[in-house]
């Protein structure tokens, strides 16, 4: 061969070698980076944050907060977390109202007429509101509630052509399900989905205290907790009882905190100080992808 075709020969080798190199930079890039916009978390056990568009086998959706954070949403007083756990469809709280519900709901690829049944955290109106939509799905729907509130919700929700089912104690509804049981002044309850890592507790607006709720998650099902997402009701609260707050969380096993809905700059601020790697962003249409 003459030394100007090994020349060219040489120059192609190069050239192909280099190529496969930029591609295989390139997958691996968009194996963990392709989505960009700050609105999906996936958390696992190495990394605890990673923007990223890989499915886990939890997947935790933010469908109603009064917090912006996904644009195109409506942000009314309230909350509403949407869960995917192992082939389980959840609606945790329904934030006020039917059609701030639905529209979000929409906007997010999320079918709720799916559901397998529905939490409802507390009687207040910012947690029940959105109930009616399930009306027009003609679903005779599971709708847990405290025990404390069925004298006064269970008309009403069975008028809705709906099936409530009071909780009093912590009870498993479906494998790894646990709904924490009521605690007081304000009857409400909490939402408890076990994973090899601990417990993702969901909070409505937490009025017994997020560290009471917290607590007694770890206690009745024996195991650490993990991520704690939803409203801790501490608008105002003192700087002392965010630090206690935020210390018992973190003393209880959290990896990760998402204050939402009621719950107040101050609470963010002091995690923030105190335990920064353990402070999640969040409000409306935020998406949590988790490994079981
Ligand atoms: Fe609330």
């Amino acid at each position: 061969m003459e030394r100007k075709n090994i020349l060219y020969l040489l120059i192609i080798l190069f050239l192909i070698s280099g190529l496969s190199i930029y591609i295989n930079i390139l997958q691996t890039q968009q194996g963990h980076y392709i989505h960009t916009e700050n609105t999906s978390s996936y958390i696992s056990p190495s990394k605890t944050e990673t923007p990223s568009n890989i499915s886990g086998e939890i997947k935790i959706v933010v469908l109603v907060d009064n917090n912006p954070f996904k644009s195109g949403l409506r942000n009314p007083w309230g909350i509403s977390i949407y869960i995917e756990y192992k082939g389980l469809k959840i609606l945790f709280d329904t934030g006020p109202d039917p059609a701030d519900l639905r529209y979000n709901a929409e906007r997010l690829g999320i079918d709720l007429s799916k559901v397998d049944f529905i939490v409802l955290s507390h009687e207040h109106g910012d947690h029940i509101g959105g109930l009616p939509l399930f009306q027009e799905y003609k679903s005779n729907y599971k709708v847990y509630i405290p025990m404390h509130t069925y004298d006064r919700l269970s008309n009403w929700i069975r008028g809705l052509g709906l099936t409530p089912i009071p909780v009093e104690d912590t009870t498993e509804v479906a494998p790894g399900v646990y709904i924490i049981g009521e605690l007081t002044p304000i009857y409400e309850q909490a939402l408890a989905l076990t994973t090899s890592k601990g417990i993702i507790l969901i909070v409505g607006c937490s009025h017994p205290g997020v560290d009471n709720i917290a607590e007694k998650a770890v206690k009745d099902l024996g195991v650490r907790l993990y991520i704690v997402i939803g409203g801790f009701h501490m608008m105002g609260a003192s700087r002392e009882r965010c630090i206690e707050v935020a210390n018992k969380l973190a003393e209880l096993g959290a990896d990760k905190i998402y204050p939402i809905h009621c719950s107040g700059n101050e609470i963010r601020k002091v995690i923030e100080e105190l335990y920064p790697d353990k402070l999640g962003e969040g409000g409306v249409g935020l998406e949590l992808y988790i490994n079981g």
